[in-house]
């Protein structure tokens, strides 16, 4: 049976989110029709925004539903941007390319962007932040930094981030999309103007997401249309998607503290923990292995019926160097050679051990190659 270890990239539906799911789409009716059947749509999809803004610690007018993880991040960067009073964003080159891209696309347009730097374990340096923030924040658009880091599993101290933010009245983006669900994500206690989510990484369907923007914060949005979502995301509301979403951000993540141990135990010998000992979640880990090429690695693994990532799986199926291993200081080389395994509810320790077991050939074939 195949050992998937890939529940960053996407994990499978939860048994109670597909319930949930199929009830739901038996439902007939646009949320926006005035008729019995849309208002009973309205209903579901009200009933779900609110059950998210409990999970996510906002008020139920924050939820902005949206297609997933990569439309909350361009709507929350391109939105903020601009509404901006300044020039100048300040992000991280390890951010997924929802992020990197959309800013890259706005610094084409004319922005200019401060990539921070980050220690070699992934750390970013708040030091420097609070430095530019000191010096630039009359030009500084926003900050936009994730929460968790979907390749190295490293947490990024985001209320800290906000709170230097805070102080020159600077709105702060979070990419929350490996961060919901596997640790404390609270958007009130953030103090984050913008944060986004997918279902997909917690066991909720493909193409359902949110942004959760403060009642403080003006966004241009990205759509127009027919003035749904207060306007911000116009389109056709997926009350039934965000129903699944609503279960399966309700259904708690197991502990995943006692694989993480075994993970690192069993693969250490072999491999190098990228983040080290920088805080982060358990479920998320990635390794390098010296002179392997971690695309021959998971074409071998899978071979053996064993499915990890190199890191992002949204870079289209294009072998290259992990960025955020670059971002980190890696070499080239170092940042080719690097394999991400993340867990989710079904993950086993059998499942762990089976990859420790395959790996030693895996990477002793990899590096002939
Ligand atoms: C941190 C992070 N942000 C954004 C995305 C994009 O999300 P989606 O696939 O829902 O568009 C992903 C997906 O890999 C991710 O891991």
């Amino acid at each position: 049976m195949t050992v998937y270890l890939d529940h960053a990239a996407t994990s499978p539906l939860r048994p109670e989110v597909l319930a949930a799911y199929t009830d739901a789409l038996q439902l007939v009716g646009n949320p926006s029709a005035i008729h019995s059947a849309g208002q009973a749509a309205r209903a579901m999809l009200e009933e779900a925004r609110e059950r998210i803004a409990a999970v996510v610690g906002c008020d139920r007018n924050e939820v902005i539903f949206t297609s997933g993880g990569t439309e909350s991040n361009n709507l929350g960067i391109k939105g903020l941007f601009a509404k901006r009073d300044g020039n100048l964003i300040i992000t991280s080159a390890a951010e997924h390319h929802a992020v990197l891209d959309a800013v890259e696309h706005l610094e084409k347009q004319g922005a200019e962007v401060h990539w921070l730097s980050m220690t070699d374990e992934g750390v970013i340096d708040l030091d420097e932040l609070s430095r530019v923030l000191e010096k630039r924040h009359r030009e500084t658009a926003f900050v936009a930094l994730m929460w968790v880091n979907n390749e190295t599993g490293v947490i990024t101290p985001i209320a800290e981030v906000a709170a230097l933010a805070a102080q020159y009245g600077v709105p702060v983006h979070s990419d929350g999309v490996a961060a919901f669900g596997h640790t404390e994500t609270n958007f009130a206690a953030s103090g984050l103007a913008t944060m986004a989510l997918a279902a997909h990484k917690l066991g909720g369907p493909v193409g359902v997401g949110a942004l959760i923007v403060s009642r403080a914060t003006e966004l241009v949005p990205l759509f127009h249309g027919g003035g749904q979502e207060r306007s911000i995301r116009a389109g056709t509301m997926n009350a039934a998607g965000a129903t699944a979403f609503a279960t399966a951000a309700e259904t708690p993540q197991p502990d995943f503290v006692a694989l993480e141990e075994l993970a690192v135990q069993l693969i250490s010998p072999l491999g190098k923990l990228t983040r080290g000992n920088a805080p982060g979640v358990p479920n998320i880990l990635s390794f390098t292995f010296e002179g392997a090429s971690g695309e021959s690695m998971l074409f071998l693994l899978d071979q053996a019926e064993i499915s990890v990532s190199n890191g992002s799986a949204c870079t289209a199926g294009v072998a290259r160097a992990s960025h955020v291993l670059i971002a980190m200081g890696f070499s080239e080389a170092d940042a080719s050679s690097a394999l991400r395994i993340s867990f989710g509810p079904q993950t086993t320790a059998e499942d762990v051990k089976a990859l420790a077991e395959a790996l030693p050939k895996v990477v002793a074939t990899a590096r002939k190659i």
